[in-house]
């Protein structure tokens, strides 16, 4: 990707909870503009947290970028405070699907307007929203608490939308979700991508779904990129396919780099 220009440039980042608890250890990651870029590893990795330091929100759980930068449309944002990167068009829809369970659909839409003050109106924003997700339409009354999970995952995506974002960090959407739902999100993720060239970092521990949509990815563990190549290369990677892919549970599964000493290892037996 090195000719295409980047939206976001995350150069060889160093990330610390409370002073001390060192969890991103320099890691360097590039989103072009307008593409999608998925980033993938296990629980634990340090997905969520090089999201958050991308977005701001680190600051709010006592975390800080030590060293290297994070450069969006080529201006460092890395020191900025959250708000003032989410008024740039950057915008974090966290893991877990974190609606206001007390306000209606369309309330919680209409909390996502408000955190940016230009760009579309309101009006125009829903609109958008219930044209990507009818499903929404039909649950705007309705108490966001109360929806089915997938609903609930297309609440806090269109909530994001209504920010009018230039890139969206997106923390494991199909999480928990029904194979079905989940295929009408990632539908939507790449419509938004295609038709409102809306920039996509996707965090996914499901590596087959974010394969598919994702022309290039990321493969974090411990803090570290370990990997990353195109789509293609990537699905026919034997490391790949062997920890990510065709996985059907998550229990007792070993680290990357055990598997990688385990095939070396059959190899020399062999
Ligand atoms: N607020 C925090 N304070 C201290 N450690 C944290 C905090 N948030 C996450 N961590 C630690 O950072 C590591 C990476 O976590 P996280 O970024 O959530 O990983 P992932 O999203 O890949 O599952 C984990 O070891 C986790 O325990
Ligand atoms: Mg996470």
């Amino acid at each position: 990707m090195a000719k295409e220009k980047m939206i976001l440039k995350i150069n060889n980042i160093e990330v610390k909870y409370h002073e001390v608890i060192l969890v991103i250890k320099g890691v360097s990651i590039d989103v072009p503009v307008g593409g999608i870029v998925a980033l993938l590893g296990a629980n634990g990795a340090g997905k969520s947290t090089t999201l958050k330091a991308i977005s701001g929100l680190l600051k709010h759980e006592d975390g800080e970028v030590t060293d290297g930068s994070i450069e969006f449309s080529g201006k460092r944002i890395d020191k900025m405070s959250a708000e003032k990167i989410a008024k740039m068009g950057i915008v974090q829809v966290i893991e877990g699907r974190r609606v206001f369970e007390h306000l209606s659909v369309e309330q919680n839409l209409k909390v996502g307007a408000h955190m940016r003050k230009f760009g579309k109106s309101i009006k125009d924003g829903l609109e958008m929203v219930y044209n990507y997700f009818p499903r929404l339409l039909e649950k705007r009354t309705e108490t966001a608490g109360f929806i089915s999970g997938g609903e609930q995952q297309m609440t806090v995506v269109g909530r994001a939308l209504m920010t009018n974002p230039k890139l969206i960090l997106l923390d494991e959407p199909s999480m928990g979700l029904a194979p079905m739902l989940i295929h009408e999100i990632f539908n939507i993720i790449t419509r938004l991508n295609q038709d409102e060239q809306i920039s996509i970092l996707l965090v996914e521990q499901n590596a087959k779904l974010a394969l598919n949509v994702a022309p290039h990815a990321y493969v974090m563990e411990n803090g570290r990129i370990v990997m990353d190549d195109t789509a293609e290369k990537l699905k026919n990677n034997q490391d790949i396919k062997d920890f990510y892919l065709g996985m059907t549970d998550f229990g007792g599964r070993k680290s990357f780099r055990d598997v990688k000493h385990y095939k070396r290892r059959k190899r020399w037996i062999t």
